[in-house]
């Protein structure tokens, strides 16, 4: 069957392969037809060797949907012809996080979904909305997974503020589902332009943080000196410390990315003293995905896809997801 393969940690690494075709799903398997994959910033961390112990050549992409092609002894729940989400945390299926659980990841750690067809866990596929096409379910594993867990970590509801850093993937699934909760959605973006854009999304308000560096400032003002309940922490060093000052006491900073980096240097009193809640995250497990796919369904949210590339054009993708001129994600067709 058709595949593509990254050979070495390099944009320009993209092959086309033939690999044997999986037939017959074992116990607990399914195997399904990936119609399309979309890309996340860990893929391109991958991709350019930013991402520590890859064993190449790896068939690369954590996020993908298909339709089921065949279910083995012991799936229940599933059948041929579902349409499902593909959890790229393979064996984690529920409960808390434990290192075996996370470290099992497509495209990092495992093959991942540039493939005809994919054999895996029948408990890391989860049914899609019935709304949604391809690339739109494709654009929801892990960022959907992440804002819920974010929101859920934060008791986001009515009355809550939440402040997004940027208009990607991530920031974008959360803003929507936060405003499905009822809460204010605070955006900044380096770009008006974006800004408009999250506006006409449901964001209540839009900080440009080129125009405006002290945005935290920003933050503060339009929350008559109170501060965010959640901040979703997707930069890193760069925001870091502003994450923090924009949080309200008790707030939530919900520590995910590493857009900027991954060393900050950290003044600890404005956590000790605003008893903030400083939440690491590493996706979440498939049953995160079904509550946020619930979720996505009974509001008929629809995930925000700027682009969709056919597979011949997988390296110009991963080039423009990490050239950042995007608006929430980007998305391979697989047909
Ligand atoms: N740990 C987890 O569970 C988890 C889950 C999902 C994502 N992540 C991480 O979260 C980060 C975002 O992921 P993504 O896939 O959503 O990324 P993405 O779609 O590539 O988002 C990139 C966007 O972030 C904004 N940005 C970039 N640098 C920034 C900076 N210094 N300050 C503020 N905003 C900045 C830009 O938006 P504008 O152009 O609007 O400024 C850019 O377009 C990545 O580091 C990713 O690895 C972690």
């Amino acid at each position: 069957m058709r595949a593509i393969q990254l050979v070495s940690p390099s944009l320009n690494s993209f092959v086309a392969a033939d690999l044997p075709e999986p037939s017959v799903p074992g116990h607990g398997q399914i195997l399904v037809a990936v119609r399309a994959a979309s890309l996340n910033y860990i893929d391109v961390a991958v991709a350019q060797g930013h991402y520590p112990g890859i064993a190449f050549p790896l068939v690369p992409v954590a996020d993908g949907a298909g339709e089921i092609l065949a279910v083995g002894e012991g799936v229940h729940g599933l059948v041929v012809g579902d349409r499902v989400a593909l959890h790229p945390k393979a064996r984690w299926p529920a409960g808390r996080a434990t290192a075996e659980r996370m470290a099992a990841m497509r495209g990092v750690s495992l093959p991942g979904v540039l493939v005809e067809v994919i054999e895996v866990d029948a408990s890391s596929a989860v049914k899609a909305p019935d709304h949604l096409g391809w690339e739109a379910i494709a654009a929801l594993p892990v960022v959907a997974t992440t804002a819920w867990n974010a929101l859920e970590a934060a008791h986001v509801g009515p009355g809550s503020t939440v402040v997004v850093l940027g208009t990607g993937g991530t920031s974008l699934t959360t803003l929507q589902l936060a405003k499905a909760r009822g809460a204010r959605v605070i955006v900044t973006s380096s770009s008006d332009d974006k800004l408009a854009r999250a506006r006409a999304l449901g964001a209540d308000e839009g900080i440009n943080y080129r125009a405006q560096p002290a945005w935290d400032e920003g933050v503060l003002r339009l929350t008559g000196g109170i501060g965010a309940d959640l901040v979703l922490e997707t930069a890193g060093p760069q925001t870091f410390m502003r994450s923090l000052a924009a949080a309200r006491q008790g707030g939530t900073v919900f520590t995910i990315g590493f857009l900027s980096g991954t060393v900050a240097e950290v003044d600890l009193l404005p956590v000790i003293v605003k008893s903030l809640r400083v939440q690491g995250n590493n996706t979440g497990s498939a049953e995160d995905l079904a509550d946020a796919l619930r979720a996505i369904a009974a509001h008929r949210i629809e995930p925000v896809v700027d682009r969709v590339y056919p597979s011949a054009q997988v390296a110009d993708a991963y080039r423009a997801l990490a050239g950042g001129g995007h608006f929430g994600k980007l998305a391979i067709a697989l047909t």
